[in-house]
């Protein structure tokens, strides 16, 4: 059997970013040796270690009985066979933290469902997403169910993002919008990144992407602090400029080549902003939602009322994901010419 073998300080993010892309041979146990922690990879997980500069040897490991996750947690829990059937087949990694969406049905079995699945995910916390945001800030429902902390740190695309999953949001399903942030040429560039967050996109578009200058602004100071952190976490504080505040409030005009407005729900609103940040040319990564039925016109007809008659063209429009029945997250690359 290939072991990955991962120093401690790095096991949480390491092991549950292998676990993550399905790396790990799930039949084989993670075991511990001196100081590093040996992680059973498939031949996806040996490159992948190589690439993160891990060594890989060959070992004996105790098998778990080729058991997945589910049938680990069907084995520790005797939950009333009613409710058995309830517990989810699905969960969210944050780092070393799992987050799951758990059935009214299941509430006075919490704790212990929180723990099982700890053991058959290789996590430390597991939180219950009850769903929904609350308050302005947009404060996730998150309760911790199993662990001391909700605090993690999630390794993607080579970019390391900590944040609390009970304080912000991380969406996962945006996550290739993030690799193609990072994977764009900005070299030399001046970016605004108006809905800064804890760095999705500032952070990739810094350490991958090549830009000279990230503004990185955020008005929500939990997120601002995060930002903060990640910005050292990643080594890009030299780089990045990150803002407390309303973008609407940004003192400064004309400046950027790139514009990126990470945000959906309104951000059409915020679009004269971005045109105005813009050098007189330049690119705007500008998300929203818009009925599928609606698509491409809604959008454009949104862009062509805050260009205020500047040259401009529509270059591209992707679906980012679905946001609700018939509604979708789309992100337009909106080029400026004047
Ligand atoms: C949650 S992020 C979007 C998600 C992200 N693009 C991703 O990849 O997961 C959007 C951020 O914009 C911030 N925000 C909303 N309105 C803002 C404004 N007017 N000025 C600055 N930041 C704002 C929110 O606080 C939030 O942190």
């Amino acid at each position: 059997m290939r072991l990955a073998v991962v120093p401690r300080e790095r096991a949480g993010v390491t092991v549950s970013e292998l676990l993550e892309r399905d790396m790990v041979v799930r039949s084989a146990k993670i075991s511990k040796r001196d100081g590093d922690v040996l992680v059973p990879v498939n031949a996806a997980g040996e490159e992948h270690a190589a690439n993160l500069g891990l060594t890989v040897v060959e070992g004996e490991v105790h098998g778990r009985k080729d058991e997945s996750p589910q049938r680990i947690v069907a084995r520790l829990l005797s939950l009333p066979e009613d409710r058995m059937r309830l517990l989810p087949m699905r969960w969210e990694f944050v780092g070393d933290v799992a987050v799951l969406r758990l059935d009214e049905g299941l509430r006075p079995y919490e704790a212990e469902i929180g723990e099982a699945y700890a053991k058959a995910l290789g996590v430390s916390s597991v939180c219950v997403d009850r769903g929904g945001v609350s308050g302005e800030l947009r404060r996730p429902r998150i309760d911790l169910i199993h662990g001391e902390s909700s605090e993690s740190i999630r390794l993607e695309n080579g970019v390391l993002y900590k944040l609390d999953v009970r304080e912000l949001m991380f969406a996962s399903g945006n996550n290739d919008e993030r690799a193609r942030m990072g994977s764009l040429d900005c070299g030399g560039e001046t970016v605004v990144d108006m809905f800064a967050g804890i760095g999705y996109f500032s952070i990739p578009i810094a350490k991958h992407a090549g830009a000279e200058r990230v503004y990185a602004c955020e008005k929500n100071p939990v997120s601002f602090r995060y930002l903060k952190e990640n910005l050292a976490l990643n080594g890009v504080e030299g780089s990045v400029t990150p803002v407390l505040g309303d973008n609407r409030d940004l003192p400064i005009a004309g400046l950027a080549d790139r514009v990126v407005m990470g945000y959906v729900g309104g951000t059409r609103d915020f679009l004269w902003k971005g045109f105005e940040l813009l050098a007189p040319e330049g690119t705007i990564h500008f998300h929203d939602t818009y009925r599928v039925n609606e698509m491409p016109r809604a959008l454009e007809r949104d862009v062509a009322l805050a260009a205020g008659g500047r040259e401009h063209e529509v270059a591209s429009v992707r679906e980012v994901k679905s946001y609700a029945p018939s509604v979708s997250h789309y992100v337009a690359d909106i080029r400026v010419y004047g």
